[in-house]
């Protein structure tokens, strides 16, 4: 039965290759950062109130222009369709069941069509990287568009690939064929490894037109050489020209670069250490969200990531003043766990979470909680 995050967790790690389980599990460098995102949201306690007869909660929001039953959007997660056949489609369904939106990765194993074709893609959200090769960024920005997808999030903490030990020490990291090794992990899960077989995507569907591999492992070589490591603000402004749709872009910590983002004309910014997979000993974004808040005003929508587990977690950002949160390992937990019912249980879960928290704290709605803002936490240090 899975009644926390850590519940499917533990699933996904007996049901899924170790180097699968780590890839998804770990982080980069000594993991500071991915251990520092959990620890500053347990810093951080209620003030509840009391006596005001919250007692059932209204957790409707409007996130990047899509409703939300409640503000929780699915992060991209590259390669998740290795977690279980069909993944990314399986999550997609999941969070739109769900009143929620996707922001489905670049890198995902099913095409951003694929995803698209099988939920209403005004709930999606496509997650783009800028590539060295900009004819390929601008045809997948068609694409996207093509598909039905209104809003682009463009990730920008990842112009290199740091060291992330675990995927190192298991061999995944730079291989580019499945080594005895790792193929040995795969035999000790036979139940994953038929899935595996018999899926219908064992490439990254999005890059196969453009020549980067014909394996999997091919193309998460490739990746990470394909993304170009000289962005600026003008390539920002490039798209914004171009892109008719909301855009937003993910990777900030710093105040002065989400005001840089409001002035650029972007509708959102979602703060973001990668779930301390980039750099090791960056912020997490709770701690740097209420002076990034301060930054812009409400002149644009600000969503937060990063070690999110529980509702109260994400009641903890929204008091804080943020619109939102994204969670990545809690649905790649489920959907290793479970498929599309793994990852419905742990979005229920965060939304029981956010609505017995609302109560507790005396927040009817979300406009309540957001204004509210600090007066219901204190920081426990
Ligand atoms: C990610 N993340 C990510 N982000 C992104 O913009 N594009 C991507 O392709 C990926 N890929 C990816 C793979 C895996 C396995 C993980 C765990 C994460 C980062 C992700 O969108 C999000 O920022 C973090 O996962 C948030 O932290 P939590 O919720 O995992 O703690």
């Amino acid at each position: 039965m899975v009644i926390s995050v850590e519940d499917a967790r533990l699933a996904a790690r007996r049901g899924v290759p170790r180097w699968l389980f780590d890839y998804v599990d770990g982080g980069s460098g000594a993991e500071a950062t991915l251990r520092r995102n959990i620890a500053a949201l347990a810093r951080l306690g209620f003030l509840p109130s009391v006596l005001r007869g919250a007692a059932s909660p209204d957790t409707g929001t409007t996130l990047f222009g899509i409703p939300h039953r409640f503000p929780v959007i699915l992060a991209p997660v590259g390669m998740a369709g290795m977690l279980s056949p069909g993944g990314e489609i399986s999550a997609a369904i999941a969070a739109t069941r769900a009143g929620l939106s996707m922001c489905v990765s670049h890198f995902a194993l099913a095409s951003i069509e694929d995803v698209a074709a099988a939920v209403d893609p005004a709930r999606l959200m496509f997650q783009l990287y800028l590539f060295r090769d900009r004819a390929v960024t601008r045809d997948m920005v068609v694409r996207a568009w093509a598909a039905g997808v209104r809003t682009l999030v463009v990730t920008v903490d990842t112009p290199v690939t740091p060291l992330r030990p675990r995927d190192a020490r298991n061999g995944f990291r730079g291989s580019t064929h499945l080594s005895g090794r790792l193929a040995t992990q795969c035999l000790l899960r036979p139940r994953w490894l038929y899935g595996a077989l018999r899926r219908p995507n064992r490439i990254i569907r999005n890059l196969a037109p453009y020549g980067m591999g014909d394996t999997l492992f091919a193309q998460a070589a490739a990746i990470g050489r394909a993304i170009d490591p000289a962005i600026g603000w003008d390539d920002i402004a490039a798209l914004r020209e171009s892109w008719k749709g909301r855009l937003v872009v993910k990777g900030l910590l710093r105040p002065d670069d989400t005001e840089r983002a409001a002035a650029a004309g972007l509708d959102g910014v979602i703060l973001s250490n990668h779930g301390g997979r980039q750099l090791d000993g960056a912020v997490s974004s709770i701690e740097t969200l209420a002076a990034c808040r301060a930054a812009v005003g409400g002149r644009i929508e600000l969503c937060v990531d990063g070690g999110f587990r529980h509702g109260a977690d994400v009641v903890k950002a929204l008091a804080l003043g943020a619109h939102g949160v994204l969670i990545g390992r809690p649905w790649a937990y489920g959907l290793a766990a479970g498929g599309i019912e793994g990852v419905t249980d742990i979005l229920t879960l965060f939304h029981d979470g956010i609505r017995s928290s609302m109560t507790l704290l005396g927040a009817p709605d979300i406009a309540d909680l957001r204004e509210a803002r600090c007066d219901r936490l204190a920081s426990i240090t």
